[in-house]
């Protein structure tokens, strides 16, 4: 995570960015049997085969707000938040939201597998059909301390675990990003482990704040952010909030991410927001309001701890906030 371009809220470059990437830069689909487990109708499949439609599910916007999350701040405008960015799959500066318009968002197939009832594939638009979309105000706290407070629209993750049916023996749900060197520059950088992955316990994934982000600011969710679908897990640093998903996978083994693969020294699994625990080489005690110049301190859970803090009691002994 690296800062090239330096704004009035950004941090200086040689802390936020992990050493071997600051010197590496220098150097440098088919909706299947799921289709019919959803009971989508047949001109839905075939519309999901056609790559140049414009978005299948505008229609859905803007979601009806769901009140019960609300903010401590103003929502980030969103032509600010539309173009200060971490996409590494288009490069690894902030101002990538050009280059993540090569992203093909139609057709797009999801995967359900690993340890579950019945593997899957269903398109994204059967699933957010079935799902339905509803509007969340939810804050998103950065690893390298800015954040910003985003409109989504989405449904919880819950629902998405229900309709896999995890064995119970799977404790874990690994999710994946796309892997597309044509069209995604940053992976034919091949010292980084992609594709992009992440992880949560079943446990949090089925916590009520986890949710599936297919909409942003009243609207499908724009490129830049992780179309067509993407993670938001406000409680946790913002790279656990992988983008553009393909593939749900439940297992009993924990899934490394992308980050931890990386640089486990400084990046794990858990990643909950403390504002008491600093990351090696900066602190976490407070925070930029991106496009505002405003620094706050930052909160434990990010502010989330009412909802979160159980899933963690017993825990304490593991890395739970890096
Ligand atoms: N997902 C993928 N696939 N690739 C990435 O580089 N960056 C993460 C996360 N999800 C990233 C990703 C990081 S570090 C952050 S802070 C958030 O996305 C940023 O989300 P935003 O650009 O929508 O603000």
């Amino acid at each position: 995570m690296n800062v090239i371009r330096r704004r009035g809220w950004e941090m200086p470059e040689h802390l936020a960015t992990p050493e071997h990437m600051f010197l590496n830069r220098r150097a440098l689909l088919t909706a299947g049997a799921a289709a019919a487990a959803i009971g989508l109708v047949p001109d839905l499949a075939s519309a999901q085969r056609v790559s140049d439609i414009p978005d299948p599910s505008a229609d859905l916007y803007p979601a009806k707000r769901n009140e019960k999350y609300t903010l401590d701040r103003p929502i980030t405008d969103e032509k600010i938040n539309g173009n200060y960015n971490n996409f590494f799959e288009f490069g690894s500066s902030k101002n990538i939201t050009r280059a993540a318009q090569a992203l093909k968002i139609r057709p797009w197939t999801i995967k359900l597998d690993g340890m579950v009832e019945k593997p899957m594939e269903v398109g994204i638009d059967d699933l957010v059909r079935k799902f339905g979309v509803e509007e969340r105000l939810y804050r998103l706290r950065c690893v390298e301390a800015w954040s910003m407070a985003v409109p989504w629209s989405g449904f919880p993750m819950a629902k998405l675990v229900e309709l896999a049916k995890p064995l119970s023996s799977a404790k874990y749900v690994r999710m994946e990003t796309f892997l597309d060197k044509a069209i995604a520059p940053g992976q034919r950088q091949t010292w980084y482990p992609w594709p992009y992955v992440e992880g949560l316990t079943i446990a949090e994934a089925t916590n009520e704040l986890a949710f599936l982000v297919t909409g942003a600011y009243g609207k499908p969710v724009a490129k830049v952010h992780g179309a067509p679908i993407r993670l938001a897990v406000p409680w946790k640093y913002g790279f656990k909030n992988i983008k553009s998903i393909v593939r749900f996978s439940f297992t009993d083994k924990r899934p490394k991410s992308y980050w931890e693969d990386l640089q486990s020294s400084e990046y794990g699994f858990w990643a909950n927001v403390n504002p008491e625990v600093s990351h090696p080489r900066w602190s976490q005690a407070s925070e930029e309001l991106i496009g505002t110049g405003e620094r706050r301190p930052t909160l434990l859970f990010n502010g989330y701890g009412e909802y979160v803090a159980d899933l963690y009691k017993g825990l304490e002994a593991e890395r739970l906030w890096v």
